[in-house]
């Protein structure tokens, strides 16, 4: 029974080094070692994973199909501007011709819609809005009191697809709500930075 015990001991040593890292860890992230600051970049590999485990979780889930013709409506494509403005996307993602507010140049990652909608489905911006994106700042609108209704969330996931071709002027035309001071004048097609949706 000799050689068993270097088996032995080396499993006696994993299992010894399993509780070392788990009181270790216990005591980091209980602690309060772990920063939790918005401001604070995370390490590049646990920001890689965390894009991994969003993009393999929001393609599991998104299934459901968009009405049938909806997508390419002219009226959807107008009605979802006005809910995207009008719910709030605007704040943290900007538009068309109107900076986002201040505050989302401090989102962690801001978030950069005309890049975005080229990489999702339309199931999978869907998805997103009505679900909201856990520990970040993406609210799921579904959860809104009273919920934002699937034919609103279809018409801005419309609106979003033709994101790049809609005017300031269209955009601003579609708008009955004022978006006052956030309007600014030098952005557009082409737009500097700054100017929504999203920012450099
Ligand atoms: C309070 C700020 C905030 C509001 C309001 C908000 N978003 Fe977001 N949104 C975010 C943040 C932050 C992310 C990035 C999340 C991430 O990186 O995982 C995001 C991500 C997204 C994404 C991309 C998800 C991906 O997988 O890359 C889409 C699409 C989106 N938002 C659409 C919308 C729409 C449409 C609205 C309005 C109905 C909206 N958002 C309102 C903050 C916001």
């Amino acid at each position: 029974m000799r050689s068993g015990k270097p088996l032995l001991f080396a499993l006696a040593l994993i299992g010894a080094l399993a509780i070392v890292a788990g009181i270790g860890s216990t005591a980091f992230f209980f602690g309060g070692f772990f920063n939790v600051a918005a401001d604070h970049p995370d390490p590049t590999i646990v920001n890689w994973a965390l894009v991994q485990v969003r993009k393999a979780s929001i393609v599991r889930h998104a299934t459901t199909r968009p009405p049938a013709g909806l997508l390419d409506n002219a009226a959807a494509v107008q009605a979802g501007a006005r809910a995207y403005a009008t719910i709030g996307c605007v704040y943290c993602h900007g538009e068309p011709g109107v900076e986002s507010a201040t505050f989302s140049e401090g989102l962690n990652p801001p978030p950069d819609l005309r890049k975005v909608v080229n990489q999702l489905t339309p199931e999978e911006l869907f998805w997103v809005i009505k679900h909201g994106i856990k520990m970040t700042a993406m609210p799921s609108f579904g959860s809104d009191r009273p919920p934002v209704r699937n034919n609103t969330i279809w018409s801005i996931v419309a609106y979003l697809r033709k994101l790049s071709t809609v005017s300031d002027a269209n955009f601003k035309a579609w708008n009955k709500t004022p978006i006052g001071s956030n309007w600014v004048s030098g952005c557009g097609p082409g737009r500097a930075s700054g100017c929504g949706p999203g920012r450099e």
